[in-house]
């Protein structure tokens, strides 16, 4: 059933949803390409810190090991067969999330994009590239079982608009100084 998917999908990227915001939450600090440029050009900009990326992976990795406290329960309760995380799938997907949104801002500097343009396509779904890619990588049975082509399908579809729908909010919270 549809809904089924939606779950499982939401609540197996959910450790890739949160680095971002958590990210935005507790970035600044020292920038990871230590003001070097190419071509010009910011090689990353001041917007990928070590500190945000460091807080956003780990915030990632609890989530999904709370997540795998709850899991029990909810599928015994509510019968949806959500995944359980091991640790590097967990990692993978938290890490990768921050590393695909790096890969975009190198990308965005290297095509005359400033800090903060935006890059409609590459900004709702770097984070999933990276996150699937990473948690692939780290762990491909639990991989291959949980982002089934259904799953998968969901995910490519589910998470612009939950991209979209968190970032404006953040901007009216005045978390985010665009709405994207
Ligand atoms: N952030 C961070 N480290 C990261 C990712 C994000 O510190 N690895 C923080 C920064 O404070 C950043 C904010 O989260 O400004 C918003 O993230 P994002 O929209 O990805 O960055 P932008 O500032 O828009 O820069 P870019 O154009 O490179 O995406
Ligand atoms: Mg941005």
């Amino acid at each position: 059933m549809l809904v089924d998917l939606v779950v499982v999908a939401f609540w197996a990227m959910l450790p890739a949803y949160v680095p971002n915001n958590a990210a935005v939450l507790a970035g600044g600090g020292a920038p990871i390409d230590g003001g070097r440029t190419m071509g010009g050009r910011r090689l990353l900009g001041d917007g990928k810190t070590w500190r945000g990326t460091a807080i956003g992976t780990l915030a990632g990795v609890l989530l999904a090991l709370g997540l795998n406290v709850l899991a029990p329960v909810v599928v015994r309760v509510t019968g949806f067969e959500v995944p359980v995380f091991p640790l590097a799938a967990a990692f993978g997907l938290a890490f990768g999330a921050m590393l695909g949104d790096i890969a975009a801002s190198f990308l965005k500097r290297r095509t005359g994009r400033e800090r903060g343009a935006p890059f409609p396509g590459v900004d709702q779904l770097d984070f999933v590239a990276g996150a699937l890619a990473c948690a692939a990588v780290l762990d491909f049975g639990w991989f291959q079982t949980t982002f089934t082509l259904p799953v998968l399908g969901v995910v490519i579809v589910l998470t612009p608009v939950l991209h979209v729908l968190t970032n404006v909010i953040a901007y009216v919270l005045g978390l985010k100084d665009e709405p994207y």
